[in-house]
């Protein structure tokens, strides 16, 4: 973070010296994760943490799309990441960094998935680790941090007071890498490869419209740094002219608000809602993400938690994926932005699907269950749901 504005540091690369190595056959000859895109990203491959992040799949989405009304529509499917979300990426890059510098133990503030990833990349390489979360996260992100073994800690707050006390604690304990905090410019790094491996994965071309969940806002950010550094490279040789929208949920749309007001500054709010991945109600990257968007002729929206649910419902019914709440954000904003014509049937659009929705159940619990419960007999099964016609 920038001591004088608090605003955060971006990290610098020398263009001309990567264009001068890095070349598509290059990228193809690396491995199947983020690290394939090494000499775009802020720490040496070498002594990567890594449980294989990256080059998750770019699926064709015609089913969903013909239900929105775009014939070109593709999803990122950070789902299968290795513990379920795009945060693998972001964390791998940051840990193998801050052991490069030197820093003893793995720390972050996190709404859930964040929590997750620290703790199983520390447990990869070996590190401590202390993580935060609001104390009153999903059950099934609590689980799935704890089996790693690190300290976890639930603070009674929001996220951001969680934030707040762990930018305390990181001057308090300067061999501690907050990911998000004090090592977040190189964190917010590997959001790039989402964009990167888009392009490589279209037959390195860029989309025309992107859509990006938002929290802090540096995903959105990134993404759309991305793409530009593909051209600065030469790895595109267009100019990439990306449309780039955003999505929160109504319970906490900071930027969403900022967007529709035509304010220049995000208002901090106070989170409420289902969708607890994307709870920040203070997002240090907020003002950067909006003009992202705006500068890119792109949206931002938001939706209610039925419209959140309903997202998650319609992706898993009409393409097979299971997302958190995140993703049901992502899907409903889409459908809105369709509807209302921003994003258009004329382009090449890519949904970012950046959580697993087995860390959520809880969202769609109630309304998914068994079509029947019947006795183990052919009758009491025909009986009870309605094939006749399915021969
Ligand atoms: C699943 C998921 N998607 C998107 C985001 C948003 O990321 P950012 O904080 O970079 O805007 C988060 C943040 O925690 C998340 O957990």
């Amino acid at each position: 973070m920038c001591e004088w504005c608090f605003g955060p540091l971006e990290v610098v690369y020398d263009y001309e010296a990567i264009a001068s190595v890095i070349s598509r056959e290059r990228v193809a000859a690396g491995p199947q994760t983020i690290w394939r895109y090494a000499d775009l990203l802020p720490a040496n491959p070498q002594g990567a943490v890594d449980l294989g992040a990256g080059m998750t799949p770019l699926l064709r989405a015609d089913r969903l799309g013909s239900e929105l009304g775009l014939p070109e529509l593709w999803l990122k499917n950070d789902t299968v990441n290795p513990t379920g979300s795009f945060k693998d990426r972001v964390v791998s890059v940051a840990l193998t960094r801050a052991r490069e510098l030197g820093f003893k133990v793995a720390a972050c503030a996190s709404t859930g998935n964040l929590a997750n990833s620290v703790a199983a990349h520390a447990a990869r390489a070996g590190m401590r680790s202390v993580v935060f979360i609001p104390s009153d996260l999903e059950t099934q992100k609590v689980v799935t941090t704890a089996v790693f073994g690190g300290t976890l800690v639930a603070v009674d707050g929001t996220y951001d007071d969680v934030n707040r006390l762990c930018a305390e604690l990181a001057s308090e304990y300067p061999t501690w890498a907050f990911v998000n905090v004090n090592v977040r410019s190189y964190y917010a790094e590997g959001s790039k490869t989402l964009a990167f491996e888009v392009a490589e994965q279209l037959g390195w071309q860029a989309p025309d419209h992107v859509v990006v969940p938002i929290a802090s806002g540096s995903q959105l950010t990134k993404i759309a740094k991305g793409f530009r550094e593909l051209h600065k490279v030469g790895l595109l040789e267009e100019e990439p002219s990306v449309r780039v929208s955003g999505a929160q949920s109504a319970g906490c749309a900071p930027v969403a608000d900022a967007f529709v007001s035509g304010a220049d500054f995000v208002k901090p709010v106070k989170p409420s809602g289902i969708a607890k991945s994307l709870a920040i109600g203070n997002p240090a990257d907020g003002g950067y993400a909006l003009q992202e968007v705006r500068a890119s002729g792109g949206a931002v929206g938001s939706v209610t938690d039925d419209e959140i649910v309903e997202g998650i419902k319609l992706l898993a019914r009409t393409e097979g994926v299971f997302a958190e709440t995140a993703g049901g954000v992502t899907v409903a904003v889409l459908a809105k932005l369709a509807a209302s014509g921003v994003v258009r049937p004329d382009e090449k659009v890519v949904a970012y699907i950046t959580g697993n929705g087995l860390k959520t159940l809880d969202a769609v619990a109630a309304s998914c269950g068994p079509t029947a419960t019947v006795a183990p007999r052919l009758e009491a099964f025909q009986a009870s749901v309605n094939v006749a016609d399915w021969r």
